[in-house]
């Protein structure tokens, strides 16, 4: 199974691409914190896409594109998750081309909708963890007592992109460049929507149904099964 989770910044494409990856053992190919590690780690490339990132805008779809060819050469048999991939038509199509090559699919595209006032309330009281960035919400009910439940960091940062200004650019760019592609994936017929505006767990139920829905066969411990028999 190769999945695409769609939507907006702050949707909460990250918090439901971790929770299918444990339960389908997909691998995750996620642009942003690929990215994020790079700047950390002050590489050549980090330090190219640092200001435009930290501004909300996009790195060229050439860098995009050459992180997943790269991750996707590690991927053995196993499905993929792409979260925040693709952004432009320009990756969306090139991503088909490359899947074609190594004999692979799109198989479902889940977007997940959340109304813009509830994306900037969540960009704005979000945190991550400085370690791993996995995130958190200041003052609710996801706070993480002090403690990341992935790698027990624990120390918490803001992003330098869920400052105002940043925040602005992105549902913009977003608007401008990435909504577009719900008509690319809705003309094939693979385009299916959940309610982000639940809680956490009622969004993953939600996709939980939808892949259980999908014909499309997942590996688990070395076996083939179908979504639904998960
Ligand atoms: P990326 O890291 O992918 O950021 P994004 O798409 O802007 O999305 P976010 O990570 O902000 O939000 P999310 O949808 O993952 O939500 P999350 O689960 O964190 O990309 C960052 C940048 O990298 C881009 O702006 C661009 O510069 C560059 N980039 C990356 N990929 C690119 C590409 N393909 N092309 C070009 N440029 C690219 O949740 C948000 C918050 O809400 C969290 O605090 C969470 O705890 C909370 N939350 C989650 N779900 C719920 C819920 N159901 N109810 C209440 N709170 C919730």
């Amino acid at each position: 199974m190769n999945l695409i989770l769609f939507g907006p910044p702050g949707a909460g494409k990250g918090t439901q691409a971790h929770l299918i990856k444990q339960r389908h053992e997909l691998a995750l190919i996620a642009t942003g914190d690929i990215l994020r590690e790079e700047i950390k780690k002050k590489s050549s490339l980090g330090l190219e896409v640092e200001q435009v990132m930290a501004e909300g805008r996009f790195p060229s779809d050439e860098i995009i594109l050459k992180i997943f060819e790269e991750c996707l050469e590690n991927v053995k048999e196993q499905g993929v998750i792409l979260d925040g991939l693709p952004r432009t038509l320009n990756q969306a199509q090139k991503i088909d081309q490359i899947f074609k090559r190594v004999d692979r699919t799109v198989d479902i595209v889940i977007q997940i909708s959340v109304d813009e006032d509830e994306l900037i309330k969540r960009l704005s009281s979000r945190i991550v963890c400085k370690q791993c960035g996995t995130p958190y919400m200041e003052d609710s009910s996801f706070h993480p007592k002090g403690v990341c439940y992935e790698c027990s960091g624990r120390d918490f940062i803001r992003r330098p992109d869920d400052e105002p200004e940043a925040i602005k650019t992105r549902l913009k760019v977003y608007n401008d460049q990435t909504k577009p592609l719900v008509e690319y994936y809705l003309n094939q017929g693979l385009l299916k929507v959940v309610d982000g505006m639940k809680p956490v767990a009622e969004v993953n139920a939600q996709i939980e149904a939808l892949l259980g829905a999908t014909q499309v066969l997942t590996r688990k411990s070395g076996c083939l099964y179908s979504a639904q028999d998960i």
